[in-house]
């Protein structure tokens, strides 16, 4: 069955916002994480690849996981020759699907967990989806008024998210050496509101 994101994924790089956001996203990763060429990192809600395109360079393998196979399809299109055997996609579904155990050395997900159902279920499978001392980087909306989507529809969850839950929440999770901090905001034009966004790291 097509989602909403099926339909966006051919003009989803288009966007000038987009754009934006993931020059600010790639700037906050090389300013937190020190990627490591034997990792083997997971992109939840890959979309179109933007920042798995980033980051896979820098490591050994990424593998992205989206329940939106037209996005899917446009990541695939856009990876380098070089690096085709270096990108796993699958099609996956945090409220339905389980995570594999104990597989990857770095799991980032941006601007995916507020279409995320249980947002603590998904960061549990995070914890129990990562290696030893393998980290977890969220991405995504502070709490908002519901303003940021131009429609409401089925697969927002959620209005953004506190920081100080969201900190909790991974320290209840039992991740270590948690940071969250709010490094960026999204101008959304049918608003005229900037919409700040966090960025959270935290340690297995
Ligand atoms: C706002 S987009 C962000 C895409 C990309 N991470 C980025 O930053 O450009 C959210 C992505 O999450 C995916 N998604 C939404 N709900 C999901 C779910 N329950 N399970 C897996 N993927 C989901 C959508 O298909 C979409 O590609």
């Amino acid at each position: 069955m097509q989602n909403r994101f099926d339909s966006d994924a051919l003009n989803w790089d288009a966007n000038p916002t987009t754009q934006l956001l993931k020059q600010a996203i790639e700037k906050e990763l090389d300013a937190h994480v020190q990627f490591n060429p034997n990792w083997h990192v997971l992109d939840y809600g890959s979309g179109t690849g933007n920042i798995l395109l980033h980051v896979l360079p820098k490591v050994a393998h990424v593998t992205a996981m989206d329940n939106s196979m037209g996005m899917i399809e446009v990541l695939r299109s856009k990876i380098p020759l070089p690096y085709s055997n270096a990108v796993t996609t699958i099609l996956h579904n945090a409220d339905t699907d389980h995570l594999p155990k104990h597989t990857f050395d770095c799991i980032l997900s941006s601007m995916t967990l507020h279409h995320i159902k249980d947002t603590q279920g998904f960061v549990s499978e995070c914890f129990s989806a990562l290696t030893q001392s393998g980290s977890l980087i969220l991405i995504d909306l502070c709490k908002e008024n519901g303003s940021f989507h131009k429609e409401i529809d089925a697969t927002i969850y959620h209005f953004g998210f506190d920081m100080e839950y969201i900190q909790t929440l991974l320290q209840q999770t039992g991740f270590s050496n948690v940071s969250v901090h709010e490094f960026y905001a999204i101008f959304k034009d049918h608003a005229q509101q900037s919409f700040p966004v966090f960025f959270a790291i935290a340690r297995k």
